[in-house]
């Protein structure tokens, strides 16, 4: 008989420790049905949440082996095979505060969803009219947000919530901003969108961890995306976020590609990006990872269009009409 290890992350309240727990292996089972197999026949104290079982509650998302996942909906068989070992880490969501063993702390993350102001804040029309009824396809442009089932895997893997939460949200919350901003329905789209900007909406890394590590395929990367563009569109455009994607831009449209070197100073302004990089500079030189004539030649890069800028332009001019 094959034996499985889960390693998993214990906490009482104030220690901290990692238990194994062996099991034997039997084809089919979730990861979820083999925490309850070891709560049932090992440790009664261990401690984790799940309620439906059916990917629709969000309340089992822990970590395997570093990634997020819906205990509920990944199968055991499925982890062994992409981990090619049979012994996975377990452990609570990341971003979180722990609470207890594998339970996570979501009060303090539905405080800050609160700064999207989720909830639909309709047209006067529709007050009038007795009802807030919508056309199947102004539904579907915000469908996919609707399936958020607020689990927190994007939240666990984000790079930027990871590095700082004192500036940045839970990627979900862009989410759910996102899906009011955009409701046919709603009196004021920047009811919504003011309080991203003012929450990190520039900061995100685009990491993508969160498209990839959402169960129900939502892209909070995509919702910070289109939130920009009605930030922009809106007249938002101050600060080093607008200013470096407006930069970007520009690139792509004049001549197809990146000039690096330039970007930084059009985004910071030339008098911040020399005082605030120079250091950073001359590392690079000190340490040869630039020399002087790669930098001049960066700085003078060939400003001429590359092969194909009219389909690119092109592109560039659809995506502009589409938003
Ligand atoms: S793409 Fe942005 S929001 Fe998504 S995980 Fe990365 S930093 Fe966070
Ligand atoms: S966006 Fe996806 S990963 Fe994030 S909380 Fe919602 S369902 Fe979970
Ligand atoms: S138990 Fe509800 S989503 Fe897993």
């Amino acid at each position: 008989m094959r034996t499985i290890t889960f390693a998993i992350d214990r906490f009482d309240g104030s220690r901290s420790w990692t238990q194994s727990f062996a099991f034997d292996h039997v084809p089919g089972m979730t990861v979820l049905a083999c925490l309850i197999r070891i709560r049932e026949t090992q440790d009664p104290s261990l401690n984790f949440t799940a309620s439906c079982r059916s990917a629709i509650c969000g309340a089992c998302a822990v970590r395997v082996n570093g990634n997020a996942v819906l205990a509920c909906d990944t199968m055991l068989d499925d982890l062994l095979e992409e981990w090619g070992q049979d012994t996975l880490r377990i452990a609570p969501l990341g971003n979180f505060t722990v609470i207890s063993d594998l339970v996570v702390n979501w009060d303090e993350k539905i405080e800050r969803l609160r700064l999207a102001r989720p909830g639909l804040h309709a047209r006067a029309e529709f007050s009038a009219s007795g009802g807030c009824r919508q056309s199947p396809r102004d539904f579907q442009a915000i469908q996919k947000q609707w399936d958020c089932i607020l689990c927190g895997a994007c939240a666990s893997e984000c790079n930027k919530l990871a590095d700082s939460r004192a500036d940045f949200l839970e990627p979900f919350t862009f989410t759910h901003a996102s899906r009011y901003a955009r409701d046919s329905r709603s009196a004021d789209s920047m009811l919504h969108v003011n309080g991203m900007l003012d929450n990190g909406l520039w900061k995100c890394v685009h990491c993508m961890e969160c498209a990839t590590k959402c169960p129900k395929h939502i892209q909070p990367v995509e919702d910070i995306a289109s939130m920009r563009g009605m930030a922009t569109a809106g007249g938002r455009t101050d600060g080093p976020g607008p200013r470096h994607a407006q930069a970007f831009r520009t690139d792509l449209e004049n001549t197809g590609r990146l000039n690096e070197v330039k970007l930084v100073p059009r985004t910071e302004g030339l008098l911040s990006a020399a005082t605030r990089r120079l250091p950073f500079t001359l590392r690079m030189f000190a340490r040869g990872k630039l020399g002087v004539g790669e930098a001049i030649h960066l700085f003078f890069a060939d400003n001429r269009p590359v092969e194909g800028i009219d389909g690119l332009r092109k592109i560039i001019r659809q995506r502009r009409r589409d938003h």
